[in-house]
């Protein structure tokens, strides 16, 4: 073989000896191969200077180491790029054994448990949702609710006005307006929703949520209210859980009542929760005031029908132990975690 082929193929190698990478592999490759600037790309134009009987020879020779070279590096080749691929498999190796880690999960707030829970019981009684306005005019909030201007049980509630016509609703009764006056009887709404008043210590936040039950419909008695009212208890607060009912004064509802339960800490015997009483006040009530009614439009010789207002954060607070309402606005983990119902 021609002396310079010998010598090129020695230096191929010797060369790939050094060879550390598959980049390597490619820049040395191209350095003899490349069919314009490589060394063996090179030889085929030399020969023009070959005598014409060495000629057939020499090409057969540059061929040859041609074919040779492209063998032995694109082993190598093929060898680095297997070795890099198996070190990038041990780099990005995982242990499948280790535990994951744990992620943070949320949970509903107890305001908002408790609030699914009474929409729950109610709409297996066929009542139906209505969320009313927070911000009402004076008509829907007192007047409309028999609680005329300088009637005395406005004192009742401290309200936050916005201008004389309107203020934040302090109660969720402004919604039995809204019902009635769009829709004749029955009725049968239940409506959740914030209120507010100007009231602040450890059982009185300034909003709150209460939610309003009320029924019209021929014939409707406060026999109805309890018998609703008894189921109503002995599904949130337990199967022996009983009613009583006490007088009261709304000026929208007549009679008036305030609803108690059995206490269900103590079974009825006297405890802390219910103050050695036995019973525990859970909303106010009664029959829909006649004069109500007619505000709507509703024909108080046909129709008849009783209300409810049931306070969400002292339900909460009466069933998970809470005794400072501010501990369900915090919105404190450590609080949070423990009202978990999951
Ligand atoms: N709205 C009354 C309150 O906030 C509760 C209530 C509702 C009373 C419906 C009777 C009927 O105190």
């Amino acid at each position: 073989m021609n002396a310079n082929l010998e010598q090129i193929k020695q230096e191929i190698i010797a060369g790939a000896e050094v060879l550390n990478s598959s980049k390597e592999v490619y820049e040395f490759k191209k350095k003899f191969l490349d069919g314009k600037t490589g060394k063996i790309g090179l030889l085929m134009k030399e020969m023009k200077n070959i005598p014409n009987e060495e000629k057939a020879a020499y090409g057969k020779g540059v061929n040859e180491l041609k074919e040779w070279a492209l063998t032995f590096l694109g082993e190598i080749d093929e060898k680095m790029k297997a070795k890099e691929l198996q070190s990038r498999y041990e780099a990005e190796k995982i242990d499948i054994s280790l535990p994951a880690e744990e992620m943070a999960e949320g949970n509903l707030h107890p305001i908002t448990l408790v609030k699914n829970e009474i929409i729950d019981i109610f709409a297996g009684m066929g009542f139906e949702i209505f969320e009313g306005p927070e911000i009402e005019t004076d008509y829907y909030n007192f007047t409309a609710l028999n609680t005329p201007q300088d009637h005395p049980a406005r004192d009742m509630q401290d309200t936050f006005y916005l201008s004389p016509e309107f203020l934040l609703r302090t109660q969720t009764s402004a919604g039995q307006i809204h019902v009635m006056e769009k829709k004749q009887p029955p009725i049968k709404i239940l409506s959740p929703g914030k209120v507010f008043r100007s009231d602040d210590d450890a059982t009185h936040s300034p909003m709150f949520t209460q939610m309003e039950g009320l029924v019209v419909d021929k014939g409707i008695t406060l026999c109805d209210l309890q018998g609703m009212l008894d189921e109503f208890v002995k599904k949130i607060y337990g199967e022996g859980t009983k009613t009583r009912l006490r007088p009261s004064y709304f000026p929208f509802t007549e009679p008036s009542v305030e609803v108690d339960c059995s206490c269900f800490e103590c079974g009825g015997t006297g405890c802390k929760l219910c103050k050695g009483t036995g019973w525990i006040e859970i909303l106010g009530a009664g029959v829909v005031n006649n004069k109500v009614l007619q505000n709507c439009g509703i024909d108080t010789d046909v129709y008849s029908g009783f209300a409810f207002g049931i306070g969400i954060e002292r339900t909460a607070m009466l069933k998970y132990g809470i005794n400072n309402i501010k501990l369900l606005f915090e919105s404190d983990i450590k609080v949070l975690n423990q009202l978990n119902d999951k």
